[in-house]
């Protein structure tokens, strides 16, 4: 049972790496692998997803947009992570608790020891084995996000998110930098401004090092 997570600000390109991670645990270490993301991943979470990126609706209250990421989060890891886990499987999930200090509390700028609480108590106290911080500057991922959406054929829509301020996402980033600083056993930093491959290859290296999943 080992339960990884995938982080980092917006376009990334963490659901590409998530899936490429799968790919190789599979392929390479005959590991039985899932992947999910946040917010999402059960039927309640998916219409709880729409909800928060939707830009059609009122201003969400930043103490309701917390909450509503709880909510996804106790009921894909009750559902979900967890029955997967108890299968012994390896568990890949794009985004989890980091996003939410990321996110609500750099970015939003709401208590940071109310929103530990609350990760706790939507977790039921599973915390990741491993975090994969796949960090660039907002102004390069926001560039990859907005190219994402203007390639023909895109059916994305510039959500709630990709709308905020760059300062916005230079807190969210720095969030996420001083999360790794404090957990530097678990959160590893990857370079994101590498094409796909080779962002895929640092991953494939950490992990190996890691150690954990002895078939690799
Ligand atoms: P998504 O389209 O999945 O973004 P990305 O592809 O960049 O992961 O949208 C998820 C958005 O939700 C993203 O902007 C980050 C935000 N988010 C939070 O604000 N708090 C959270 O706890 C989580 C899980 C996500």
């Amino acid at each position: 049972m080992v339960f990884i997570t995938i982080e980092g600000i917006e376009g990334t390109g963490k659901s590409t790496q998530a899936s490429l991670l799968k790919s190789y645990l599979e392929t390479s270490g005959k590991l039985a692998t899932l992947a999910v993301r946040e917010p999402g991943g059960t039927l309640i979470g998916e219409k709880l997803r729409e909800v928060l990126l939707n830009t059609q609706h009122e201003p969400i209250d930043p103490w309701a947009e917390l909450f509503m990421y709880e909510a996804c989060r106790a009921q894909l890891v009750k559902n979900v992570i967890r029955p997967a886990l108890d299968l012994k499987k390896v568990v890949i999930c794009d985004r989890f608790v980091d996003s939410t200090v990321a996110y609500q509390g750099y970015g939003r700028e709401l208590d940071i020891k109310a929103i530990d609480i609350l990760n706790n108590l939507a977790t039921g106290g599973l915390a990741p084995d491993l975090t994969l911080l796949i960090d660039m500057t907002p102004e390069a991922g926001l560039k990859r996000a907005l190219n994402r959406i203007n390639r023909k054929n895109s059916n994305k829509k510039e959500d709630r998110f990709e709308k905020e301020a760059i300062s916005f996402h230079q807190r969210v980033r720095q969030g996420f930098l001083e999360i790794a600083d404090k957990n530097p056993a678990r959160v590893k930093v990857i370079d994101g401004s590498g094409e796909i491959p080779l962002i895929h290859a640092q991953i494939c290296d950490i992990i190996k090092k890691w150690g954990r999943l002895k078939t690799l």
